[in-house]
Formats: C-alpha cells, sequence, structure tokens
C-alpha cells in the first residue's frame, strides 16, 4: 500500500524577498497540519481542508487573512474543495469578511445539493452554519494595500500578469493535495484573487476542473496562477486526465502548463499526487513555495530547482 501524501502550495508567481521566509514556514506548517489530520484518523477532504484553513490564516499568502484588494479595496475571496469518491465538490465566490473561505466551501460540499454559491448567497449561508463573520480590515495586510496603490498608479492590472519577464511584486493562491494510504484523493484551494480586479470578478479557483480536481481514479490537482487562462484551459482538469493516462504527476503538470501557455499565453503552477504516491509542484512562474509529508519526511522548496528535506 502506497504511503498517504499531504502536498500543498502557496501560490505560484514571483513572491517578493519579503515574504519568502513566510512563505516556506507557511507551507511547512500547513503540509504537517494536514498530515496531522490523516494521521488522527481524518479523512483526505478533512486533511486538505486543514491545510488550507492553515495557509489561509497564514498573512504572507493571498487567501484569507493576506487576500488582494479589488479596484474598489475590499477582499473578495474564492474557494474550492473537492472529494475524489464520487467527485462530491463545493465551492464560493466573491465571499466576504470570513476567515476561512474553505470552511465555507467544505459546507456548501457536505449540506447542499449545489456545486458552488457567489457573493451575498454564499455570506448569507456561512452565517447561517455558524461560520464567524469578522471586520474586513482584518483580513487586510499593509502590503495588500500597498500592492493596490502600485496597480493605480502604473495602471498594470491583471492583464500585466500575461508578462513572465517582468512579472508584478505579487503572491497568489494557497491549495493543497491529497492522497491517503487508501487511496482516497482530495484537493482544495483558496485565493484572495487577483490584485486590482474589478468587484464581483471570480477567477478560476472556484471553477471545478480549473482551480482543482480531485478523482479516485486518477490523482488530485490544485493549481495557482493567471485565473483567466487557467479558467480557458480547464487546468486542473487537464492535468488529471493526462494522468489518468499514465503519466507521471510532473509529466502531467509540464503537459498542462505548456498547453497553457501554447494556448492563451498563461502562466501559473500546480501541485499533483497521484493513487501511487507519486508527487509533483511544478510552475512556470519565477517562484511557488510547496512542502509535502511523505513516510517520515517534510519536503520543501520555492525556487526554481530547489529541495530540501526535514525529518518530521
Ligand atoms: N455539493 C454537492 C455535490 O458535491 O455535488
Ligand atoms: N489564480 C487566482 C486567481 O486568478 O484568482
Amino acid at each position: 500500500m502506497p504511503e498517504s501524501v499531504v502536498l500543498v502550495h502557496g501560490g505560484a508567481w514571483a513572491i517578493p524577498e519579503h515574504l519568502w521566509d513566510a512563505s516556506v514556514a507557511g507551507v511547512k506548517a500547513a503540509a504537517r497540519r494536514g498530515h496531522q489530520v490523516l494521521a488522527e484518523g481524518g479523512s483526505a477532504v478533512d486533511a486538505a481542508e486543514a491545510a488550507v484553513v492553515s495557509l489561509e490564516d497564514c498573512p504572507a499568502f493571498d487567501a484569507g487573512k493576506g487576500s488582494v484588494l479589488t479596484y474598489d479595496g475590499e477582499v473578495e475571496m474564492d474557494a474550492i474543495i473537492m472529494q475524489g469518491a464520487g467527485l462530491s465538490v463545493g465551492a464560493v465566490g466573491a465571499i466576504r469578511n470570513v476567515p476561512n473561505p474553505v470552511r465555507v466551501a467544505r459546507l456548501v460540499m457536505d449540506k447542499t445539493p449545489h456545486v458552488m454559491l457567489v457573493g451575498e448567497g454564499a455570506n448569507k449561508f456561512a452565517s447561517a452554519f455558524g461560520i464567524e463573520q469578522v471586520d474586513p480590515d482584518t483580513l487586510i495586510t499593509p502590503y495588500a494595500r500597498k500592492e493596490l496603490e502600485y496597480y493605480k498608479t502604473f495602471k498594470k492590472t491583471v492583464y500585466s500578469l500575461f508578462n513572465k519577464t517582468e512579472p508584478p511584486s505579487g503572491h497568489d493562491t494557497v491549495g493543497c493535495v491529497v492522497v491517503s494510504a487508501s487511496g482516497a484523493t482530495a484537493a482544495a484551494t483558496s485565493t484572495g484573487g487577483i490584485t486590482a480586479k474589478m468587484p464581483g470578478r471570480c477567477g478560476d479557483t472556484p471553477v471545478v476542473g480549473a482551480g482543482a480536481y480531485a478523482d479516485d481514479q486518477a490523482g488530485a490537482v490544485s493549481t495557482t496562477g493567471h485565473g483567466e487562462s487557467i479558467m480557458k484551459v480547464c487546468l486542473a482538469r487537464h492535468i488529471t486526465s493526462l494522468m489518468s493516462t499514465g503519466q507521471t504527476p510532473e509529466a502531467a503538470i509540464k503537459g498542462g502548463l505548456e498547453y497553457m501557455e501554447s494556448r492563451v499565453k498563461g502562466f501559473g503552477g500546480a501541485i499533483a499526487v497521484s493513487l501511487d504516491g507519486g508527487v509533483a509542484a511544478v510552475f512556470s512562474t519565477p517562484r511557488m513555495p510547496w512542502a509535502y509529508v511523505q513516510g517520515d519526511t517534510l519536503h520543501f522548496g520555492m525556487h526554481p530547482g530547489q529541495h530540501c528535506t526535514e525529518d518530521l
């Protein structure tokens, strides 16, 4: 029986230097958290949710606390969670004032016949299930405000993200994929989106097959990067399909990212696990923090080619 894997990412983009240490610490802590949930008897989807909550709570990432701002200076977040058994899924779009959108996505999956709730409806649903609504200012970091000012001053909005050679300072989405020792898969992704996005804009993250996909017959994938590009090529489903033809997670992600670049000139990254315990974290942006626990070892990295290990 293969060993379980809990693999997380903290977003593919440039990642400014002042966030490097916090980003690596954040992904390591989240991978440990997900692993702990599995070790205590939690399911793959419980582990994915717990790991993403840990990432949402870390202000170094663009999700939950630390989310980037809309053009109007507000936080609107997207999240998804998917269980590979039965392809169950729940998602929220443009939700406000909740610290952990992935928790609401989980409730949508477990408690409704729907797949996605957005805007005011998502907030009302969260309240009905006792999810705490917080002062929006508690989700906003000084860095998020500075980034918005930069974009407004230089009039560089989401479209500038197409240019990989001159990346903005930004950071991105978080996510987690899990395969348990018994072969159960799960994926979860959460984001504040892209700085200066139009109010009401939903990105790839809550869209099933774009921001995440999990299938107990193939594996699990969480994506990050330029949302409008990821959506057009259904990146997570594309990568999962390649894995179901026998490709390794690494080959499948590379194939997916190459396809996205060739078709829509988009950049990003993804993490994937296969049913036999194969693991990959691949990105076409300058950096992407990632970490995973397999066996008694924690693996992590952020720069191209970097792969560090430490004992659990
Ligand atoms: N939320 C119901 C489903 O996964 O289809
Ligand atoms: N991938 C995050 C977003 O575009 O919203």
